[in-house]
């Protein structure tokens, strides 16, 4: 069994931040979204892992996960380019995977339980393909799949008129079959190779399709709003607390992660929440579901439900809320009635 992990994709709902990096090295509770990823796959058993690399900055994810020793996992490398679509991505691992079946995991793509259950299923049921489906709102952002009765019966990729409210979520489970498969797509409208096609061909080709309901939350962070509902639910089920920074006349309430050589001044942290190392915080309140990166300087604000990354200041906030701060900005006040800016290209400031 082996894995592959998309890291590839143009990101475009999450500038300015992906001018300069991938969306998926975007860290929550300071950990990047795809490192959550290799580590359910590596959980789950898998240890065969290729990264599928996109044209942001691909460099940055082989500087981070390198051959994957570091995480007790064998990594290998695709360079996709273009996003083409998933099918485009899975075709160019076909050497890689070799004749294994394979997990197929989106690299924005998080799971409260993981992938281990799922893989047991696909592998007791000897299926040709298996996908996981969650109930949304709003179906027509999704890939959507058609029932007849509890039998699978089709899928459909964002449909105006949603056949089902089940999303497919982005862990697919394959035989090497699906390369084959692959071979026979035709560009989507939106010119894609659309992994639901292949699998839509899969069902009319009388190969089997399982499925499951996802137990637990699923997130897909392509946006900053679904990022920071991640950052919040992985703060609260996976931060414990561990102060290894100074606290000086400041308090630190609950479940507080804060790095070596961080300092906390006249100050109090309400958790779950996680600040980095280096970092000073000074009279300042840092709210629940915040997470602050490493070399942080932070004073006379207050801030919550936020993730703040590297080496970035902020000064004389009074609310910072619900809010993605990119690396190395400033963020201050001016003594005068004026808002000055100097913001990038796409970014939101609500004022
Ligand atoms: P999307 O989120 O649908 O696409 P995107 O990254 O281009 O985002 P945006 O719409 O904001 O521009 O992609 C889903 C996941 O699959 C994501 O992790 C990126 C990855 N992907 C690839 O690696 N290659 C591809 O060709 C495509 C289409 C997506």
């Amino acid at each position: 069994m082996k894995g592959i992990i998309l890291h590839g994709g143009a990101g475009t709902r999450l500038r300015p931040l992906t001018f300069s990096g991938p969306k998926q090295l975007i860290p929550v509770a300071n950990k990047p979204i795809s490192q959550y990823v290799l580590e359910d796959l590596k959980n789950a058993g898998i240890e065969d892992v290729v990264i599928v690399l996109g044209e942001t900055f691909p460099e940055l994810v082989q500087q981070h996960y390198g051959d994957g020793s570091r995480f007790n996992v064998c990594i290998k490398y695709v360079f996709q380019g273009k996003p083409l679509g998933i099918a485009h991505a899975v075709s160019l691992c076909r050497d890689l995977v070799g004749d294994d079946s394979f997990v197929l995991y989106l690299g924005d793509n998080l799971l409260q339980h993981g992938i281990r259950r799922y893989l047991e299923i696909f592998l007791e049921g000897n299926f040709d393909a298996f996908i996981l489906l969650k109930e949304v709102d709003d179906p027509t952002k999704f890939g959507v799949a058609k029932f007849e009765g509890n039998r699978l019966a089709g899928l459909v990729e964002k449909p105006k008129v949603p056949p089902s409210r089940y999303a497919l979520v982005g862990v697919y489970f394959f035989k090497p079959i699906v390369f084959e498969i692959i071979k026979g797509l035709k560009p989507s409208w939106r010119g894609e190779l659309e992994i639901t096609d292949a699998l839509q061909l899969m069902l009319e080709g009388g190969y089997t399709v399982g499925y499951s309901f996802v137990e637990g939350w699923w997130l897909d962070t392509g946006k900053k709003d679904d990022i920071l509902y991640a950052n919040a639910l992985i703060l609260d089920g996976h931060i414990e607390r561990e102060i290894l920074g100074t606290l000086i006349e400041s308090r630190a309430e609950g479940r507080v992660s804060m790095g070596e050589d961080s300092k906390l001044v006249n100050s109090t942290i309400r958790g779950p929440a996680i600040v980095g190392k280096n970092c000073i915080i000074q009279k300042s309140f840092i709210g629940p579901y915040t997470s602050i990166g490493d070399g942080v300087e932070i004073s006379n604000s207050s801030i919550e439900n936020s993730i703040i990354l590297n080496n970035v200041t902020v000064k004389d906030i009074d609310r910072l809320e619900d809010s993605l701060v990119g690396k190395n900005a400033k963020v201050s006040k001016n003594n005068m009635n004026a808002v000055k800016l100097h913001v990038g290209d796409y970014s939101e400031v609500e004022i």
